[in-house]
């Protein structure tokens, strides 16, 4: 009966049928069409046991070869077919994060931006490099040392009402904190000065500073302030308020004036407030600055001896100065900001005109 030209015909319509799958569903059907129990193979198969010996052997053989070729032709193609609809899936199932929907922004594709405070910091910290500053950062969360004690501000010492502190829940009570200005950041730079032997110091230090205060146009709970210290040899007040001036000078115009007024500050002394020309009124006198012609911008001084102390920097050999104020203030006094919440609120007619 069957010959060996018949099996050849066989496995290729088996392989016609089985390049002819596209789908797992179809290469299923397929597998059963030309391997399966009515298969054509196997009724050549069950055909076997009319034959005699010899015929039945040959044929077997043959026969075995035509299914190991099937097989493997069904393998391949169903391997070609998962692939193929996993890539299909991957494809469809595709996000593009980038994708722009056209007319759903009135003007054509917009780019966002850094938030005005950044910006700030960076204008900021690009006057001070200027100047022969570098910029340091220092941990949000400290411990009472680094906040309130080395900066010479004791336990209960009436000073501390001028920064009413958020505590965390860690630790004994009132240990840790959330920092109430960036003060601390200058125990840090000074303590790792001792320790590496590389003073003097040079610095600025910009970051987030937080207060248990109610938010009004003036104050934010979460704010932020650069702090600056130089700590070296023969360095005098007229290094720091000349420092103050050109600063002052380089960000807000050289229409923009500093002065410095007597104040306190635990770990500065002699300490001062610096205020610099109201940019409202340019001097004027206006409703913003009291009609002062002035507005306050933060504190300096010289470093406190007491301070020296705790961080282990001999005060007989080195001097230096410090100073500290709001970033947010800058902003809402370059940008004329009416009430600083609006820094907070995501607005983005307001963020945008920046
Ligand atoms: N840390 C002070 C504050 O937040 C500001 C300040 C005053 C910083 C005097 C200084 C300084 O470095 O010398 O109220």
């Amino acid at each position: 009966m069957s010959s060996a030209l018949d099996i050849d015909g066989l496995v290729k319509d088996a392989e016609a049928s089985i390049s002819a799958a596209r789908t797992t569903e179809d290469i299923r059907q397929v597998a059963t069409e030309v391997g399966g129990k009515r298969s054509p193979l196997a009724e050549a198969h069950r055909a076997l046991g009319a034959l005699d010996p010899g015929a039945r052997k040959e044929l077997g053989r043959l026969l075995y070869e035509a299914r190991t070729t099937i097989d493997a032709l069904v393998e391949r193609r169903r391997t070609e077919i998962r692939f193929a609809e996993m890539q299909a899936t991957m494809e469809s199932d595709r996000i593009d994060l980038s994708e722009f929907i056209p007319g759903t922004v009135k003007s054509s594709p917009t780019r966002g931006h850094l938030h005005l405070v950044s910006q700030t910091r960076d204008a900021l910290e690009d006057v001070f490099v200027g100047m022969g500053f570098e910029v340091a950062e220092g941990p949000d969360i400290e411990t009472d040392w680094f906040n309130f004690g080395a900066l010479n501000i004791p336990p209960a010492h009436p000073a501390r009402g001028m920064w009413d502190t958020f505590y965390l829940n860690l630790g004994a009570p009132e240990s840790t904190l959330l920092r109430t200005h960036t003060s601390p950041v200058q125990i840090h730079l000074m303590e790792a000065a001792v320790v590496n032997g590389d003073l003097p110091i040079h610095a600025v230090m910009p970051g987030r500073c937080y207060r248990r205060d109610t938010p009004d146009a003036r104050h934010l709970p979460v704010f932020h302030q650069i702090e600056g210290l130089v700590v070296d040899k023969g360095i005098t007040f007229a290094d720091l308020a000349g420092t103050i001036e050109v600063f002052t000078a380089a960000y807000f115009g050289s229409d923009i004036h500093s002065r410095l007024r007597p104040a306190y500050f635990p770990f500065t002394e002699p300490s001062a407030e610096f205020e610099v020309t109201c940019t409202i009124c340019h001097g004027e006198g206006c409703r913003t600055c009291s009609q002062t012609g002035w507005i306050e911008l933060g504190g300096c001084g010289m470093v406190d001896p007491a301070v020296f102390d705790a961080v282990g920097i001999d005060p007989d050999q080195w001097t230096g100065f410090a100073f500290g104020f709001g970033i947010d203030r800058c902003a809402q006094m370059r940008h004329q900001i009416a009430d600083m919440r609006a820094l907070n609120e995501n607005d983005i007619r307001f963020l945008r005109q920046f």
